[in-house]
């Protein structure tokens, strides 16, 4: 599959780190393209506060994040949220799919508005218009009138939502656990066979 991945800058860069890990080997063709906000929020959960990697320039950010959830950034293609001319920028270049995880109520509402403001949001955009796979994970809480309608709008529009809601019935053990529920999620929706969680198989009495 070819799958472009967009991190936005919501809480949880975690669950686009486990995400990559989970599809980058040898059977995807995986591009990814951080926003902005996205590099900061990973600098500050996965960095100590950021302190760790402070006034440190995105692209150690990154090949930090990328080292600390084996990802091998020689099994990707990473491209900036300015290059508006990257191929899956067209309908013509036919992504297989395209995630974005985790997904900010911004880039929420810049898709539900048909806003392409960066290659994230224009991937979205593409994706829905040539009625291919789109998948968000939507992190936030609560959940404002206006952001709910937009999350409605998104859907209607086509596309999946996966929130990043865990569930607790496989019991994690650990915060990776709990990432893992929800990129299996995402994975179940793309048809991409997966082990991440342990599938619920009936309750014992
Ligand atoms: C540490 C941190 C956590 C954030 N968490 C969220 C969040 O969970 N959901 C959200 O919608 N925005 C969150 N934001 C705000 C977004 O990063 C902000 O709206 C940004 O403009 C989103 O840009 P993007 O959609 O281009 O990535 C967070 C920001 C920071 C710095």
């Amino acid at each position: 599959m070819k799958i472009f991945v967009g991190i936005s800058g919501a809480s949880g860069a975690i669950y686009g780190g486990r995400l990559l890990r989970a599809l980058t080997g040898d059977v995807h063709e995986v591009s990814v393209c951080f926003s902005d906000a996205a590099v900061e929020v990973v600098r500050h959960e996965e960095f100590d506060a950021g302190l760790e990697l402070l006034g440190a320039p995105a692209e150690q950010v990154l090949e930090a994040f990328f080292s600390r959830h084996g990802i091998s950034p020689r099994r990707l293609e990473i491209v900036l949220p300015g290059n508006i001319g990257h191929a899956f920028s067209s309908g013509s270049a036919l992504a297989d799919a395209a995630v974005v995880c985790p997904c900010s109520m911004s880039t929420i509402a810049a898709i539900a508005s048909g806003i392409s403001g960066n290659l994230i949001q224009r991937v979205a955009d593409v994706m829905l218009k040539e009625s291919r796979p789109l998948v968000v994970v939507p992190r936030e809480t609560p959940l404002n009138e206006i952001q709910l309608r937009n999350l409605y709008r998104v859907k209607k529009a086509g596309a999946q939502i996966v929130a990043a809601m865990p569930a607790f019935y496989h019991n994690p053990q650990t915060v990776e656990d709990l990432a893992d529920f929800i990129v299996g999620k995402v994975l179940d929706v793309l048809g991409v066979d997966h082990q991440l969680f342990r599938r619920w198989e009936g309750g014992q009495r």
